[in-house]
């Protein structure tokens, strides 16, 4: 990757945060946007690259691509990355791991493919200067991503390493976790800003929590870890230097008493602690052991994110076929002024709320399909909510969910 030229790159997210990403990466000034299904193609120099891996709050890992070509078989394959200059973009001490994704292609065996392109990258090296990479599947230092369709090859170098996710402030995991960057893709979807009060009111190990006290403290995600760009030859330490203290210089204090969160478990309370303080954000943010369905709410109005526990991973179905329609109570009775936005992958339950949506955004939590439902609790009566409406046709209907 040379400094001067414009590189095409990759970035993966969770299916249904792609527009989110785009956001992301136009205000990194990436150029020739695309999105598609689980991520955005984009382009830029190198420098956007570091800033996409820095910054990005709900990509999974960024790939700087190195090759795009027509292919028929196996054979043609192989030759295709026979000719790539490997040596040229890292060394030969460098462990390698090769992985090849498809849709349609046209090949017998993918595993077949990932071993020919690792025999095509060590053959490079070998006849380079004797000596080739060894694989390391674990935790390699370079990652090659192959792409096929039915008639073509692209291939990717990992710019990442660990995936974005892995922000390196989880200490504690409850049952079921979101990743870090779905979780604060839910809260760009939630239209939250810093400064506006943010609760979850079922925290788990406070996965919502960590992303909203870091988009609070203008904090970026990747400020804490290392990134595999740096081991390819055209790491420019002194360019990612200035990044880093560009970013760390733009860091803010958490406006007090706008985060909160709290769970019926102690134990849930803890890990959420934890978090919070590898962070250092521990009091920042006001936690608390509580039932939902019995606390006041914390303030008079605000944005209350979450995702309950929901049939396929935590609770059975049937306690849980009560828990809905008291959690769509709760909101109708106590919240209102509120807006909530629930994550849950079942339909069935969802409409056990009794709360008509205004918005339902398909995401997926890994491969379970989710929405994403929005509740807006409107405080004041059915007339204010007429009047409301017809002073702005364009602002999505609000639902009955107000207390009457
Ligand atoms: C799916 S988990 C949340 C995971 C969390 N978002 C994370 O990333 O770790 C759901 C949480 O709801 C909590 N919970 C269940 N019933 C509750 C209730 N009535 N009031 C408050 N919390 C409750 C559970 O203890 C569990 O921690």
């Amino acid at each position: 990757m040379n400094r001067a030229e414009t590189h095409f790159f990759f970035a993966s997210c969770p299916r249904g945060l792609e527009a989110v990403l785009v956001n992301e990466l136009t205000s990194l000034n990436a150029s020739h946007l695309l999105a598609v299904d689980g991520g955005v193609h984009f382009k830029g120099p190198l420098e956007l690259c570091y800033a996409a891996n820095l910054h990005s709050r709900v990509a999974s890992r960024v790939l700087w691509r190195v090759a795009r070509a027509a292919y028929r078989n196996e054979t043609d394959i192989y030759e295709q990355c026979h000719r790539l200059p490997w040596p040229t973009w890292f060394d030969c001490q460098r462990t390698l791991r090769v992985n090849v994704s498809a849709i349609k292609a046209s090949v017998k065996s993918l595993d077949f493919i990932t071993l020919r392109i690792k025999d095509a990258v060590c053959d490079v090296f070998r006849s380079h200067g004797g000596q080739r990479p060894s694989i390391d599947t674990h935790n390699p230092d370079i990652r090659v991503h192959a792409f096929l369709t039915a008639t073509e090859l692209t291939v990717y170098i990992d710019t990442s390493g660990d995936p974005l996710f892995k922000r390196g402030y989880r200490r504690e995991a409850g049952e079921a976790p979101l990743k870090e960057n779905l979780a604060a893709g839910m809260i760009y979807l939630s239209g939250w800003s810093p400064g506006r009060v943010f609760l979850d009111p079922f925290c788990g190990s406070g996965t919502l929590l960590c992303e909203a006290a870091l988009m609070s403290a203008h904090q970026a995600p990747g400020l804490h870890r290392s990134f595999a760009f740096e081991k390819l030859h055209s790491f420019d330490p002194s360019a990612w230097s200035q990044q880093k203290k560009m970013a760390t210089d733009q860091q803010t204090t958490i406006d007090p008493d706008t985060l909160l969160g709290s769970d019926l478990r102690g134990d849930a309370i803890s890990m959420a602690r934890a978090n919070l303080d590898s962070l250092g954000f521990v009091d920042a943010v006001s936690l608390k052991q509580a039932n939902f369905f019995e606390f006041p709410p914390p303030a008079s109005s605000g944005i209350l994110v979450a995702n309950p526990p929901y049939g396929v991973r935590m609770e059975d179905r049937e306690s849980l076929a009560s828990f809905y329609p008291k959690l769509g109570d709760t909101l109708k009775k106590r919240f209102s002024g509120w807006t909530a936005y629930i994550l849950s992958s079942d339909p069935q339950l969802a409409k056990g709320i009794g709360l008509a949506a205004s918005k339902r955004t398909p995401l997926f939590n890994g491969a379970l399909e989710c929405r994403l439902f929005e509740y807006k609790m409107i405080a004041g009566t059915m007339r204010r909510i007429k009047a409301d409406k017809t002073s702005n046709p364009t602002t999505p209907a609000p639902n009955t969910n107000n207390p009457t």
